[in-house]
């Protein structure tokens, strides 16, 4: 299983997005672009950052009915991006759409992973609210495993569900991470944090790492940390 460091690109246009890439004259860094620089630049900053050598992890979460899902993802196909992701709240129907629209005519399909619960969902919440009165770790499980019998390739979550994840779905069942901080770092608004040794530890493929990186007086020097500390 490939482990990488991803760099969440939360810039709000292409000037300030691409001032951060250039920093970087060594290493091509597998970054991930959100709703926010997405919907600012349109596709064209994706073919960009793509034709500058990076992989792309998409993060637009679709949640429709099948139908424009799978048709939404036959678009983004097109743009080959390396990874992208949906909602598994939108059904293992809407799930295998989505599969279907993203495979390339050749066969070969990039990385579908599926959301679980936002990790900025309670478990108090998901009942009061969504009206989902099973426990966080089973609701994720079965999510999982939704995304796992509609073909897809993994999911997004904490680190700390990594684990309950692969032993459900498998280890060959990818977990991409965010969440995570240096030990000496500042946790800004995330409340449930790892370092990215223990998100390694405990079973995540890809970390996702935006400000501990993006918002560094050095981003180059706290990449390579988060690289070495994530490798080993
Ligand atoms: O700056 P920070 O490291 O907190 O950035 C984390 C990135 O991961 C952001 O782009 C955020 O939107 C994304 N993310 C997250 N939690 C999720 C899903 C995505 O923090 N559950």
């Amino acid at each position: 299983m490939p482990k990488d460091v991803i760099i969440a690109l939360d810039f709000p246009d292409r000037e300030k997005t691409l001032a951060f890439l250039d920093r970087f004259d060594e290493e091509k860094p597998f970054v991930k672009i959100g709703m926010e620089l997405y919907y600012a630049e349109g596709p064209d900053i994706v073919r960009e950052i793509k034709r500058r050598g990076h992989r792309i992890f998409l993060d637009l979460k679709l949640h429709d009915i099948p139908n424009t899902v799978m048709k939404a993802m036959r678009v983004l196909s097109s743009l080959d991006v390396d990874m992208t992701n949906l909602h598994a709240a939108g059904t293992i129907a809407m799930m295998e759409a989505a599969k279907e629209g993203l495979t390339r005519p050749d066969g070969t399909c990039p990385v579908l992973l599926a959301v679980t619960q936002l990790t900025s969902t309670s478990e108090e919440r998901m009942r009061s609210e969504l009206l989902i009165n099973a426990s966080m770790p089973d609701t994720v499980r079965r999510y999982a495993l939704n995304a796992k019998a509609a073909g897809l390739h993994g999911v997004v979550c904490s680190p700390l569900e990594a684990a309950l994840v692969k032993e459900a779905c498998g280890a060959d069942f990818v977990t991409v991470t965010p969440g995570i901080r240096f030990a000496d770092g500042d946790t800004g608004d995330q409340v449930r944090v790892m370092t990215p040794a223990r998100a390694r530890e405990a079973g995540s493929d890809y970390i996702v790492v935006g400000r501990p990186i993006t918002a560094a007086e050095d981003p180059v020097a706290a990449y390579r940390r988060c690289v070495k500390e994530f490798l080993g």
